[in-house]
């Protein structure tokens, strides 16, 4: 009967602390994690809890950058395989940690998670696409009013102008994490700055759609854009002018006078005086 109860109660501890997980997880790492339905901006975390220690899970799941600085393999190599798209930094517990674990465990029970399967873009045109440049620069405003992705972000794109350095430049995000990643991240932005930015101006699902496809043709198209910031015209226009210089040095020195001016005087003079 004791034994009954031990179990029983140690049962309902892993229900509650997996209860636990199954909330920190659904606010936290959902947007970039699922269990068992595939990659999304991160890896498919079913099964992480055979491949890794526990050790290494709390610290990675505290902070990925530091366990990555700090030289770590497996860190470093899952952090090259991701192209360096940050996880961000966690301030739960130890024990939050491990009811998040407890919960990744389990199989996690797919309440809440995006479904990475349906390809958003389908049904998607060169209209969406031109809507979704405009959201980006602010030319269009957002339908809940929130700043202008052009306000942080900047694209490799020829048709809006260059945007702000707040933020990672995002001409190759799409290639990195595709659409259902890139979609989670503006539906709601694991990145403090950036939920800040939104938490109160919500984005609608056709903007969210319309941005996506943006950046994917942002991204598709990076090989025949120039940069907007100029940089070869500038880099043509020294050249340029750095030959004319060599040219007028040239013509210059040999359309100098041979003699000094005051040499004619000079030599009148001696003459008179001779
Ligand atoms: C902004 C997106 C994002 C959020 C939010 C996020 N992660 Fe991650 N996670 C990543 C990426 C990307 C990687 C791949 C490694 C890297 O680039 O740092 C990763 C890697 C991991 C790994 C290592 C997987 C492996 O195969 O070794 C674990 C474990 C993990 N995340 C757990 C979590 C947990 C738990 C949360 C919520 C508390 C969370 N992540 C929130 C993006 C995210
Ligand atoms: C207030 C500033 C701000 C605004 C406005 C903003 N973001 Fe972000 N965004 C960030 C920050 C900060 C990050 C985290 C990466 C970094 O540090 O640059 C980020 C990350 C991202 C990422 C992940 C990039 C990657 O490759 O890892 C995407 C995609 C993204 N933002 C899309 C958008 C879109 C689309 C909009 C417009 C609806 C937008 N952001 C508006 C600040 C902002």
């Amino acid at each position: 009967m004791k034994t009954i109860l031990i179990l029983l109660g140690m049962f309902i501890f892993i229900l509650g602390n997996a209860n636990e997980g199954q909330d920190l997880f659904k606010v936290t790492c959902v947007t970039c994690h699922t269990i068992g339905k595939g990659k999304l901006v991160g890896p498919d975390l079913m099964s992480v809890t055979e491949k890794r220690s526990q050790e290494w899970l709390v610290a990675f799941i505290k902070s990925s950058t530091t366990l990555i600085k700090s030289g770590d393999t497996d860190a470093k190599a899952i952090s090259e395989e991701y192209k360096g798209i940050l996880m961000p930094d966690n301030n739960y517990s130890d024990a939050q940690i491990l009811s998040i674990l407890a919960y990744i465990e389990q199989g996690g029970s797919g309440d809440g998670e995006q479904a990475v399967a349906i390809d958003i873009l389908s049904e998607v045109t060169s209209i969406n696409i031109e809507s979704g440049a405009f959201l980006f620069s602010g030319e269009k405003r957002l339908a809940n009013g929130g700043a202008a992705c052009n306000s942080c972000h900047s694209v490799k794109d020829e048709r809006i102008f260059s945007g702000g350095t707040l933020a990672k430049d995002l001409t190759e995000s799409w290639d990195n994490m595709g659409s259902s990643g890139v979609a989670a991240i503006i539906r709601s932005s694991p990145f403090p700055v950036m939920n800040m930015a939104y938490s109160k101006h919500v984005l609608n699902e056709e903007e969210v759609i319309d941005l996506t496809a943006y950046l994917k043709s942002v991204s598709e198209e990076r090989y025949y854009q120039r940069s907007s910031d100029f940089s070869l015209a500038f880099a043509i226009f020294g050249i340029a002018f750095f030959i004319m210089i060599l040219i007028s040095t040239v013509v210059l020195y040999f359309k100098r006078k041979s003699l000094p001016v005051n040499y004619d005087i000079l030599s009148r003079t001696s003459k008179v005086v001779n």
